[in-house]
């Protein structure tokens, strides 16, 4: 059963047996903040049933052109799910500083109506 509260930080999330998907609204965007679905019951469709349930949210909200997500760019697992969802990806250098190395970021975006 999914469930959608609205949380102290003004962010949203999305709940669904167990997984979880934060997201925040800025103007024309939606960004997904974090989505987690435990160890156990992962490649069961319910990442992907949240990111759905987020499209629909952004399309009954007038004007949201964008659903985006940042990633480690060594996050493989998270790669393969934004790409299965056809999710554009476009790379940002040096976006995270751990200690003396940075990494890089992946962007992930698409329209919430699906890819155009
Ligand atoms: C990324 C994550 C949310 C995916 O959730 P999930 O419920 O397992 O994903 P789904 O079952 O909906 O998978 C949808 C599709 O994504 C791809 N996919 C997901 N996990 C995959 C994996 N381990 N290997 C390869 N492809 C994968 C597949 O194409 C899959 O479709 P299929 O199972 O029909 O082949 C989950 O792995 C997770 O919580 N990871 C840790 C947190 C994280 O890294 N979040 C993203 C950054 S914030």
């Amino acid at each position: 059963m999914f469930a959608t509260t609205k949380l102290p930080s003004e962010d949203e999330l999305i709940t669904y047996d167990g997984a979880s998907l934060q997201f925040r609204i800025h103007g024309q965007t939606c960004e997904i903040v974090e989505i987690m679905v435990p160890g156990e019951s992962r490649r069961s469709g319910r990442g992907r049933k949240m990111v759905d349930t987020l499209c629909q949210i952004c399309k009954r909200r007038e004007g949201i052109t964008v659903v985006y997500a940042i990633t480690r760019a060594n996050n493989r697992i998270a790669q393969k799910f934004y790409e299965s969802l056809r999710f554009d990806v476009s790379v940002l250098r040096d976006f995270y500083e751990p200690g003396v190395q940075t990494v890089d970021a992946l962007l992930y975006s698409r329209s919430p109506l699906g890819p155009v």
